[in-house]
Formats: structure tokens, sequence, C-alpha cells
């Protein structure tokens, strides 16, 4: 009899301390952020590759204003976001939500796990986590601001030729590019190109490879004219 009362006495002691040692911390969530900080910024309305996470505590899965890339398989799941969902989705994606589209593997040291979720409960939230989002927010990528791109960086006109690109800048300069190494990508956020006038970027001017962003993808087609000299 005795005994057993200790062993309850014993149990009880332990399952009230557990949840002390399981508690998150934010600010150390704050710094676990870094994984995720390339796909997800915290301000409301900023998406990456991945939503924003501004406010996700108490959201409903697959909801966040302006994205429109989610997978069926989170719009359709019906979570709320909470400490439950949170932590298994941050666990194993794949688990939680088959057929989801987060490109994630997932954390599997519960403590870390437990941070996160302490940090994103405030993030984004007016008065939130006081220091924190800043901490997560250095590690979202910056993009370039396209408007204010430099003379040797403004394209003028694209020559295609057999299997080359031949691109000419403001300053007059013509640089080729195999077909492979050039990226036409599209920036359609405030920082993108402006209308008609794409910007040539990520080599150095002796890079082989480079990407040139386009207001629009209908200036692409417009823009690249086909003919060998
Ligand atoms: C390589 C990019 C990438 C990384 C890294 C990443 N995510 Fe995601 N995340 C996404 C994408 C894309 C989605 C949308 C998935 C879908 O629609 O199936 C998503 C969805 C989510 C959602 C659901 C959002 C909603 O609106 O319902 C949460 C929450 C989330 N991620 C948290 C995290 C956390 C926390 C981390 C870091 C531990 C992380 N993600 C790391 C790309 C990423």
């Amino acid at each position: 009899m005795t005994r057993s009362w200790q062993h309850i006495l014993l149990a009880s002691a332990f399952l009230m301390a557990s949840p002390v040692s399981a508690a998150g911390d934010p600010e150390k969530g704050a710094q676990a952020y870094g994984v995720c900080a390339g796909c997800h910024a915290l301000e409301p309305g900023r998406h990456l590759s991945g939503p924003s996470l501004a406010r996700i505590y108490g959201r409903k899965a697959g909801t966040v204003e302006g994205f429109v890339r989610y997978s069926k398989a989170l719009k359709q799941s019906k979570i709320v976001w909470d400490e439950k969902t949170l932590d298994a989705w941050i666990k194993k994606p794949d688990a939680l939500i088959p057929e989801n589209l987060m490109p994630f593997p997932g954390i599997p040291d519960a403590q870390a796990r437990a941070d996160l979720v302490a940090f994103l409960k405030n993030a984004g939230a007016k008065g939130g986590t006081a220091g924190a989002p800043a901490e997560g927010k250095r590690q979202t990528p910056d993009l370039p601001h396209l408007k204010q791109a430099p003379a040797e960086n403004q394209v003028k006109a694209i020559r295609y030729c057999r299997d080359s690109y031949f691109v000419t800048v403001a300053t007059g300069k013509v640089l080729p590019y195999w077909e492979f190494n050039l990226r036409l990508k599209t920036d359609s956020s405030a920082n993108g190109p402006a209308k008609g006038k794409p910007v040539l970027t990520g080599a150095g001017m002796r890079g082989d490879r480079a990407s040139i962003v386009f207001a629009n993808p209908a200036e692409i087609s417009r823009f690249v004219q086909q003919r060998c000299e």
C-alpha cells in the first residue's frame, strides 16, 4: 500500500515537472526559425516560396490571404494550427498531411520543436515575442530591388541564335550565354523591374550563368529576337 502510494506520488511529481521542461522558449525558437526563414517571411502578406507565417497560430490551414500555391492536401486538411498540430507538422509534414508540398523533412528534436511552436505563437502579432521576429527575419532573403538596377544590368535587347542568347545591356556591352545557363524569370512584387525594363541578375559580368528578370511573362517573347548575324 505504502509503496504504491509512493509510486503515485513519484509519478505525479514527474508529470508535474515534465510540462516545465517541455515548455518552449520563444527566443530559442527564433534561432531555430532560421531553417524556415528562407521560405517563410513573418511580415503579413509577404510570401516567398511558402506563405507568410505571420499570425499562423489559431488559423485554419491553407487560408493565408494572397498565397495561391497551396496543395489540395493542405487546403482540404481541415487542420487548425495549434500547439499539437504545429508540433506534428514540424516533426514530419508528410505524416500529418500526406501529399503536401512543403519540401521539408522535419525536426526530430522535441525540445527544438517546442521552442519553435512557442516562437510561432506570437510571430508577426502586434506586440508579439519582443525581439524574436527580427531574429527570424534576418535570414529571410532580401530580393534585389530591380527598379534601381545600374546600367550594366539594364537589358536593352536579347538576341537568340542557335544555342545562345546575346544580351545587350544599357552600357552597350553584349554578353553571350549558352541557352542552358540563362534563366528567364518574372518578379511581380514591388521590388520587381519596371514594365518593359528587364534586368540581368545573378552574374558578375564574367559569370557564365545569369538570370533576366521581367515584369511580366508577356514581355519575354516580345524581347527575344531570333536572329543570327
Ligand atoms: C523549402 C521551403 C520551406 C521550408 C524550409 C519550410 N517551409 Fe513551411 N511551407 C512551405 C510551403 C511551400 C508550404 C505550403 C505547402 C502546401 O501547400 O502543401 C508550407 C506550409 C507551411 C505551413 C502551413 C501554412 C498554412 O497557411 O496553413 C506552416 C505552418 C509551415 N509551413 C511552417 C514551417 C516551419 C515552422 C518551417 C521550419 C521548421 C518550415 N515551414 C519550413 C515551404 C517551406
